[in-house]
């Protein structure tokens, strides 16, 4: 089995003061824990990145970054988008096609296809989420998160044996090597989605924000 691979994702949440203060409880936990073999990604605002990643590296702590969107363009004249070359000097992965940038953001396959190259072409690791199994993966991705909508921010997940079926499909397509389960993932329910044979982590949105509630869920993954 592959160590869980554990995704916190921000959204639009936290100033700096608030990332440090998280970054400070996690760091104090994961001593305590002396260190953990399962893979950690944290995806924070752009606004946070640079500091979040100066302070993972000055304190030499087990998370890697990522970030939420990638601008689909090269940079250029393309105001208020942050490109991939950008990015790269401070994150080794991007999620990209989150339900809520393609119903809020109105980001098309077209978009995301785009995006998807601009990641690759600076050595960025697509997280690329899909909401069901008839969702389009661009390409083939090393990781797929399916992320059902009405699971996101509900409280109510999808149960572990569905999430686990579509797993195993898009293993079964070749459309990822990893595939994550995202939506209201919390410290008491992770176990069960990790469990599941084609289940290589989790995404986790509101349940990462607090540090003690994202360490149980390092713990208990
Ligand atoms: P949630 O969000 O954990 O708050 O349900 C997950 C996500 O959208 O990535």
């Amino acid at each position: 089995m592959h160590t869980p691979i554990l995704i916190a994702n921000w959204k639009s949440n936290k100033t700096r003061g608030d990332a440090l203060l998280w970054l400070k409880k996690i760091a104090e936990e994961l001593k305590v824990m002396q260190q953990t073999q399962k893979t950690i990604i944290l995806c924070p605002s752009f606004s946070l990145l640079s500091n979040v990643h100066q302070y993972i590296t000055k304190e030499n702590l087990p998370i890697a970054t990522g970030t939420q969107d990638i601008s689909a363009f090269p940079q250029g004249p393309y105001t208020g988008e942050v490109n991939g070359r950008q990015i790269s000097e401070f994150a080794t992965y991007s999620i990209i096609g989150h339900s809520e940038r393609r119903e809020l953001l109105g980001e098309s396959m077209a978009t995301l296809e785009k995006k998807v190259q601009m990641a690759q072409a600076n050595n960025l690791t697509v997280i690329f989420c899909i909401q069901d199994k008839t969702t389009p993966v661009v390409g083939s991705m090393d990781i797929v998160a399916y992320e059902p909508p009405m699971a996101i921010g509900t409280g109510r997940p999808d149960t572990p044996e569905n999430a686990n079926a579509i797993a195993s499909s898009v293993k079964a397509q070749n459309k990822a090597s990893y595939v994550l389960y995202g939506g209201s993932v919390t410290s008491r329910n992770v176990s069960r989605f990790t469990a599941m044979d084609h289940i290589d982590g989790v995404l986790v949105g509101k349940a990462s924000l607090d540090p003690l509630e994202f360490i149980e869920i390092i713990k208990n993954a």
